[in-house]
């Protein structure tokens, strides 16, 4: 059916009066029309894809990281991940990843796009506070500016929403918190030596 009538538009036949030809010359608009305006992406909508892909909601919203995200989505997580790395160690220093909500107290309210755009590339947030590589921003840090300024759009018109994250805690300050480790099972088969992954700072050598 939709064939059919493209293929009359595109390859009219030759007898065809002016008045048809201009028919088709109307469709021909019209079909190029609606085809760039249902591509056509705002930077809000360009923002959340880049949210989506890039993972922020993995970690960012309650229960994600335990594989099973029972609150809103990046509303925060008062799980916390854990960023030293004795596995037997039971009191570790704890990170939270924040409410990124538009939330004035508990969220990003008071953060201008600048300040999220320069947290993103260098780890420094709205207060001054330096933030830990568990936070993945030495690799977001290879963001686009325009890419930058979509994240930045789309999370400034999320919905605030109030939940309070944890400050984050230090190695040896006792823990109330339910928290993860990442990165740190890492399980080499004695015999396979060759799939042994390069130490820290060999990556590039
Ligand atoms: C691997 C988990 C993880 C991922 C993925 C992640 N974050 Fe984070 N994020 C964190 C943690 C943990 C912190 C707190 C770090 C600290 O205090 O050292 C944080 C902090 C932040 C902060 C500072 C404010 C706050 O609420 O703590 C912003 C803003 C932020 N992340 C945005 C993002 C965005 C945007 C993405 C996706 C592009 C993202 N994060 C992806 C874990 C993550």
């Amino acid at each position: 059916m939709q064939n059919f009538f493209l293929r009359r538009i595109f390859f009219p036949r030759r007898s065809t009066s002016y008045r048809r030809l201009a028919v088709r010359l109307t469709a021909l608009i019209l079909i190029s029309f609606a085809w760039t305006n249902s591509s056509a992406e705002t930077s809000i909508e360009r923002g959340e894809y880049l949210t989506n892909i890039l993972g922020c909601g993995g970690c960012h919203t309650e229960g994600a990281l335990l594989g099973n995200p029972t609150g809103q989505w990046l509303a925060g997580s008062r799980i916390g991940i854990a960023y030293t790395e004795d596995l037997d160690d039971i009191s570790p220093g704890i990170v939270f990843p924040g409410n990124l909500t538009a939330d004035k107290e508990t969220g990003l309210g008071r953060w201008s796009k600048d300040d999220i755009k320069t947290f993103l590339l260098t780890g420094m947030d709205h207060y001054g506070k330096q933030a830990t590589t568990v936070m993945p921003w030495p690799n977001y840090a290879y963001l686009q500016d325009q890419d930058l300024d979509d994240i930045a759009a789309f999370l400034k018109q999320l919905a605030p929403i109030k939940q309070t994250i944890p400050a984050s805690i230090t190695a040896g300050a006792p823990v109330n918190n339910a928290f993860v480790r990442i990165g740190v099972y890492l399980f080499v088969p004695e015999e396979d030596t060759e799939r042994r992954p390069n130490p820290p700072g060999e990556l590039n050598d």
